[in-house]
């Protein structure tokens, strides 16, 4: 099967977004690419137009103690991949994305009450990075839809805010975790796990299910006090099963303050030998009936 083209720079990305009328669709990535990906792109073809793909590990998302220099690597394998799935990818450069270099020029800074929280409370500046490279690639691209993926939920929940801050008239498209049979959220970092932690790691998912379940029984105008002792046991549960974790909170599915109605989401992140893992699960009004 044909590959997609291949953009190396801006100006070639430039003349593939001016060869041909018609709306782009856009998925950015960090490549590594996996079946939650393929979804991501699935859904971009299935919205019509032209779909591009970049792959781009951006230094700027990640602290000093993260894990940019062994973040996985794998442009042979994810080009394969994409045969027959889009139509272009885009390998931008450091200098494509930042040309007066990450630390020298401009950026935009997201809210504490949005990118101080939850992971944010983890990994300082990691929304802002995450802002600063998304919002560099749709100047770029100029893409009239972009689809994300639900499992960074408040990654996702930032980037619309940012959308609809900065007026970029981008849709922005949401899609649903993809799971590995046994519940685990499908993530390049998953490869950190050692045999014996990969048999732990599904236990995130099984926990936030079963919290989703007593949330439900709650009645609608329970305390917050109540969600948090509920996301407590939560924590308790996952550190016994030996994960170190970072969060387990409900959160309003839509500013990501504290419950104060629905829908809700129960979102964690915990660290299992050397990843982290991130998960989180809708808690809709209709599941609470
Ligand atoms: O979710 C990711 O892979 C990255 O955070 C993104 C959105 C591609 C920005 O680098």
């Amino acid at each position: 099967m044909a590959g997609p083209q291949v953009l190396r720079n801006t100006a070639e990305l430039a003349a593939w977004r001016d060869a041909a009328a018609g709306p782009v669709r856009f998925v950015p990535t960090m490549g590594n690419l996996h079946d939650g990906h393929v979804a991501l792109i699935d859904a971009a073809r299935e919205a019509g137009g032209r779909v591009l793909v970049s792959i781009f590990v951006n230094p700027t998302q990640f602290g000093p103690d993260e894990d940019f220099d062994r973040y996985p690597r794998t442009v042979d394998e994810d080009l394969a991949r994409l045969a027959g799935r889009c139509d272009a990818v885009w390998l931008p450069a450091i200098d494509d994305l930042y040309p007066l270099g990450p630390d020298a020029g401009f950026s935009v800074h997201v809210s504490e009450s949005l990118g101080g929280i939850l992971c944010g409370a983890h990994r300082p500046g990691h929304f802002d990075g995450v802002a600063n490279v998304v919002l560099r690639l749709f100047h770029r691209v100029r893409p009239d839809a972009a689809v994300f993926g639900e499992k960074d939920f408040q990654q996702l929940t930032i980037l619309r805010r940012m959308v609809e801050d900065f007026g970029l008239g981008i849709e922005m498209i949401g899609r649903p975790t993809v799971r590995e049979a046994d519940g685990l959220a499908m993530s390049s970092r998953n490869r950190y796990l050692t045999e014996r932690e990969r048999a732990v790691a599904p236990g995130l998912h099984a926990t936030l299910l079963e919290l989703a379940r007593r949330a439900r029984t709650l009645p609608e105008d329970a305390p917050a006090g109540t969600f948090s002792a509920l996301a407590q046991s939560g924590k308790e549960r996952l550190d016994a099963m030996g994960f170190d974790t970072e969060y387990v909170e409900f959160r309003d599915a839509r500013s990501l303050g504290p419950p104060a109605g629905h829908p809700l989401r129960l979102l964690a992140a915990a660290r299992l030998g050397g990843a982290r893992l991130i998960d989180n699960v809708a808690i809709s009004p209709q599941a609470r009936r």
